[in-house]
């Protein structure tokens, strides 16, 4: 694959990522489960000032509190347009750019966040620096990543055990880095592709050391939808008992 393809790959799904998370105001699981997490896990304060890396369309940006100043910054453009465009707060500014190359931004950021978004990403220890260098000294950092154990795109499913009544997580496999392209409407071959780039919790503990980090708090997400129906106890269980989402805070330690 060429690289230039997988970096302007979100530039090219754009128009579905809008319909997906309905034009930034986020899809089911960014308004129910991950934007209320990540605002807790940030805990802002008036005159606090936030990057968020690979902000998409904006998502995070809308449930900001007020006084809170705030730069976005992804790859694609047309998402930051959306983002521009949808966003009226004058403490809000957006920017286009490779998060994994030198900014041109200040270095005077007080918190930093990356949403499901450092998995998209070939090189996330050069993202995690870039963040580093950007934040103040014990500046905080929220990354927030589809379970990195639950959840491999083509290496985790669901199975039922008829016998024993419940519906369990197979893992085919956990350790190896692996680079997995995800076609973005399964049902057409030639859709567009994104890729995901797995790593075990053990590198991002590695790479967030690495980068200046240490890690403060270690949450894990699960759905808050409810089944109906027959099957409704086994999927409710299995839901509660396997996490969508995990958040990492981190805190800046070296200057
Ligand atoms: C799944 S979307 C998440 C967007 C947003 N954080 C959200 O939660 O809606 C992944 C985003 O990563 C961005 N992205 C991928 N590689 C990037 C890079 N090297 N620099 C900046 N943004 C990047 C894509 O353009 C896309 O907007």
């Amino acid at each position: 694959m060429i690289r230039g393809f997988r970096n302007t790959s979100w530039q090219k799904v754009a128009p579905w990522y809008n319909q997906v998370t309905e034009q930034g105001r986020g899809h089911y699981y960014h308004q129910h489960v991950v934007i209320p997490g990540v605002i807790k896990l940030l805990d802002l304060k008036p005159g606090d000032k936030l990057l968020d890396l690979a902000c998409g369309n904006g998502v995070l940006a809308k449930s900001l509190p007020e006084r809170v100043k705030y730069l976005g910054i992804d790859i694609a453009p047309s998402l930051v347009n959306s983002a521009k465009r949808n966003d009226r707060n004058p403490k809000h500014k957006y920017l286009v750019s490779d998060i994994t190359k030198p900014l041109p931004i200040s270095k005077d950021f007080t918190h930093a966040a990356i949403i499901l978004a450092l998995q998209n990403i070939q090189n996330p220890i050069k993202a995690l620096h870039n963040i580093s260098k950007y934040l103040i000294k014990n500046g905080d950092f929220v990354l927030v990543l589809n379970h990195p154990a639950f959840r491999i795109p083509r290496q985790s499913s669901w199975g039922l055990d008829i016998d024993k009544k419940i519906q369990y997580r197979r893992i085919d496999k956990y350790m190896s880095p692996m680079d997995i392209p995800i076609n973005m409407n399964p049902s057409d071959r030639g859709s567009e592709v994104t890729m995901s780039y797995h790593f075990p919790l053990s590198s991002y503990s590695k790479m967030l050391k690495d980068a200046g980090f240490v890690i403060e708090l270690i949450e894990e997400w699960v759905s808050d939808k409810e089944s109906e129906g027959r099957s409704a106890r086994m999927e409710n269980r299995s839901r509660s008992e396997f996490p969508l989402f995990m958040a990492i805070k981190a805190k800046k330690l070296f200057v």
